[in-house]
């Protein structure tokens, strides 16, 4: 007798539902025979009427059986398992390609509007981001978790700002990284990361510029939760 309860099918019943999946079982009901099943399986007729009750069991597809076989059809419980495999999958090879971090947004000391505007940074905005900044960064809060992935940052090439030096003093380089900031359904693709340097000093924190002011085009306020998806060149 099968205790299983909801999430938790072996991976034999992950691939059959992945092979049901395929022939179609995810849009509505598809018409299988356990003898298909099993030679698609290269299983018994035993094992493959098996799979089924027990992906039937913990309510991963929906079956109906008739004289010559059975109808099933992957329910939203079943999609949400296979999505978590593929979301695995995404997470392997998809992660050289974009690092996505998570936090709160937050307010500063209003530092960000003085460095921002600063001519000699300005021009090289301009000139390698492509745009005038808003004057400001937005801070960004970023979550335990996000705090260590943020290490994944040292693999993006990012856009170099020169230091520069005016008569009282020295202004440091920076590094500014092609980022997206979403919150809720809404995005905004044309901003960039922009810290001192590859520095690993104050990493719960990131601070985004971009051509609008952010708050406004997302309605942000602070506590609000965004993700920052920053392109790392593979
Ligand atoms: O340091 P603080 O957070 O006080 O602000 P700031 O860097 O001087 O920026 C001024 C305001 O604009 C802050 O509320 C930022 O969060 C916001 N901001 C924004 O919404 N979008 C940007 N691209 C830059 C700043």
């Amino acid at each position: 007798m099968s205790m299983a309860t909801e999430g938790t099918v072996g991976n034999d019943e992950l691939a059959t539902l992945k092979l049901l999946a395929l022939d179609g079982a995810l849009g509505g009901d598809i018409k299988i025979s356990c003898a298909n099943l099993a030679a698609d399986l290269d299983a018994s007729n035993q094992t493959a009427s098996r799979r089924l009750q027990h992906l039937d069991d913990t309510g991963f597809l929906a079956r109906e059986t008739v004289a010559d076989g059975q109808w099933v059809a992957v329910t939203d419980a079943g999609e949400r398992a296979l999505r978590a495999e593929y979301a695995d999958y995404r997470r392997l090879f998809e992660e050289e390609m974009t690092v996505e971090l998570d936090g709160t947004v937050t307010s500063g000391m209003g530092e960000g509007r003085h460095y921002i505007s600063l001519p000699g940074y300005m021009a090289q905005f301009e000139e390698r981001l492509g745009y005038e900044p808003f004057p400001g960064t937005l801070n960004v809060s970023l979550a335990a978790e996000s705090t260590r992935a943020r290490t994944a940052l040292d693999a993006a090439t990012p856009v170099k700002i020169d230091g520069w030096e005016d008569d009282e003093r020295t202004y440091g380089p920076a590094f500014c990284y092609p980022a997206t900031v979403l919150s809720g359904e809404a995005e905004y693709d044309r901003a960039h990361v922009i810290a001192p340097e590859r520095t690993h000093h104050d990493e719960d924190k990131l601070e985004v510029i971009a051509p609008a002011k952010l708050r406004e085009e997302l309605g942000l306020d602070d506590e609000d939760s965004i993700t920052v998806r920053i392109e790392v060149a593979p």
